[in-house]
């Protein structure tokens, strides 16, 4: 990825809905663009981190941080990245006059929709997605869960309604994704498209060449 020649400042929610792997490939590409990343991980979330990627001590170990961010080993934590506490909602995201370009909460539980939905801001996560909304400010809600229930679909009909777009964790498979690599890019590429942060990422239908699409068809067969 280029580095962003237009920096920016984004906030991102982990919570605990399965896909943590979506959180970290985001954090690794808005790291390493340069862009000023404000992150806050659920309870949950930390244990998604930990249960499906063996990532531990998420609210502000620095070596953490840099393996969260796929930075080489011994590396030290990313100056532009820093991890508010879930429970301080006196954090300056917590506040309308903190100024930033999008929040995106990726996983996003049911729980947090819900809470979001309903206007509810016991949290930072909640907080943090009840400012951007009212601020008039991108949010985006990269959910996970299936089947959903009419609940869900109701809450995702509110935030809706309020500003914010839901972006299901749900991978297109026709650009014949080869690895799981592939799949996550494909939603965390469409992630950033809505926040407006450049990336390279080959997961553009028009764009992908002729010629290795017959070929990733061809090996299909
Ligand atoms: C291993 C595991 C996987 C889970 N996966 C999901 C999921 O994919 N989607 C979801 O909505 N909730 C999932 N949950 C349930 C949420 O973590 C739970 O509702 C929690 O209260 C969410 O809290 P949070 O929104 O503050 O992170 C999962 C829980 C565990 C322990």
């Amino acid at each position: 990825m280029n580095p962003n020649p237009d920096p920016k400042r984004l906030v991102v929610a982990i919570t605990g809905a399965s896909g943590a792997v979506y959180a970290r490939r985001l954090i690794q590409l808005v790291v390493a663009a340069g862009v000023e990343t404000h992150l806050v991980i659920s309870p949950l979330g930390q244990r998604l981190l930990h249960d499906e990627l063996g990532l531990e001590g998420m609210g502000g170990n620095s070596a953490n941080l840099a393996q969260l961010a796929e930075l080489p080993e011994g590396s030290p934590s990313p100056a532009n990245l820093v991890v508010h506490p879930f429970r301080d909602v006196g954090a300056s995201i917590a506040s309308g006059s903190f100024r930033h370009d999008g929040m995106v909460v990726i996983p996003c539980s049911s729980n947090t929709l819900g809470c979001i939905a309903s206007g509810m801001a016991q949290n930072l996560v909640h907080r943090a997605a009840h400012v951007t909304l009212k601020e008039r400010r991108k949010l985006v809600l990269v959910h996970r869960e299936m089947p959903l229930s009419l609940i869900d679909i109701r809450n995702m009909e509110a935030v809706t309604e309020a500003g914010a777009v839901v972006c299901p964790a749900q991978p297109g498979f026709y650009m014949m994704p080869q690895t799981i690599g592939d799949l996550v890019d494909f939603v965390v590429a469409r992630v950033l498209d809505l926040v407006g942060i450049d990336h390279t990422l080959a997961v553009r239908w028009g764009e992908a060449k002729a010629e290795d699409r017959g070929a990733r068809v061809e090996q299909e067969r």
